[in-house]
């Protein structure tokens, strides 16, 4: 059996398979007038989570933070790209260096099309939280923009699907797991950080996950719309 540690923590993993069922449900409900409320509420939502992962990227435990993950230089990039076609597994448990760079583009992407959803009208039936407060050149902007950026990230999960499936399938890293348990191997280098998995993680995390989207939903979703 190959030694693991604690890499992901509650809140990296909740997170992460609940913006998969929320994207996945604003794609098929996406354009359809029968469920615009609900797809507003799960997009509002998702834009609240990129702001607890943001947060979490500063005060959660070694892996999930932002200064764990290797500096974003495109020399860097290219040679963790390199690796991972030449099959050379990077020996890090947290994030490599262009996994690093694709969470930043994950989040950047998942709030502009939260924020340009929040900004759109149909001028029918629905005017998005954000759109009686800008000019009207820009809500039909963002209405413009809104599919395209949807487009945009669905072409990026593709790339990410296929790169997992290198990775756990021709690379023989055991990534998907690692994603349900938390658990990756250990690299001899790397101390671990049983600290992920202590109950005031994961009570900290519960505050301010409750927090961020506490407050997005209550200032976008009801102050706004309602
Ligand atoms: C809507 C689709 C998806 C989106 C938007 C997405 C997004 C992300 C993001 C943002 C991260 C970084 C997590 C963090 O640091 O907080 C991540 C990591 C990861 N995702 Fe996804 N994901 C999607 C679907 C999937 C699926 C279907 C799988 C598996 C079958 C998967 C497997 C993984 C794994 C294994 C990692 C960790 C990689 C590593 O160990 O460095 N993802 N994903
Ligand atoms: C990450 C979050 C979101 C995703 C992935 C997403 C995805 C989509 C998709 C795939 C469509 C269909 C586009 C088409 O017809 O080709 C759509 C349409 C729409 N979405 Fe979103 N959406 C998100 C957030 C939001 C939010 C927060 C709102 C409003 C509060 C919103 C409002 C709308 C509206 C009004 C439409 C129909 C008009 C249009 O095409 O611009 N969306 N969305």
């Amino acid at each position: 059996m190959q030694k693991t540690i604690p890499v992901w923590d509650i809140w990296v993993r909740l997170g992460h398979w609940s913006i998969v069922l929320g994207i996945v449900f604003q794609q098929i409900s996406g354009g359809d007038a029968e469920y615009i409320d609900v797809h507003a509420t799960v997009g509002i939502l998702l834009g609240g989570w990129v702001l607890f992962r943001i947060l979490w990227g500063f005060i959660g435990p070694k892996y999930a933070r932002f200064s764990s993950f290797p500096p974003p230089n495109p020399i860097r990039a290219k040679e963790s790209l390199k690796r991972v076609l030449t099959r050379q597994p990077e020996k890090v448990p947290g994030h490599s260096a262009i996994g690093g760079l694709a969470v930043y583009l994950f989040l950047m992407l998942i709030f502009l099309t939260a924020l340009t959803g929040m900004s759109s009208s149909d001028d029918i039936l629905f005017d998005g939280p954000l759109a009686p407060l800008i000019p009207a050149a820009m809500v039909s902007l963002a209405g413009t923009i809104h599919p395209i950026l949807s487009d945009l990230l669905l072409a990026i999960i593709g790339v990410h699907l296929i790169a997992i499936t290198w990775h756990v399938t021709v690379m023989k890293e055991p990534l998907i797991r690692g994603m349900l348990t938390g658990r990756k191997p250990a690299f001899e280098q790397e101390p671990g950080d049983p600290h992920a998995f202590s109950s005031v993680i994961f009570l900290k995390g519960l505050i301010y996950s409750l927090l961020t989207l506490g407050l997005t939903y209550g200032i976008i979703g009801i102050y706004l719309r309602w």
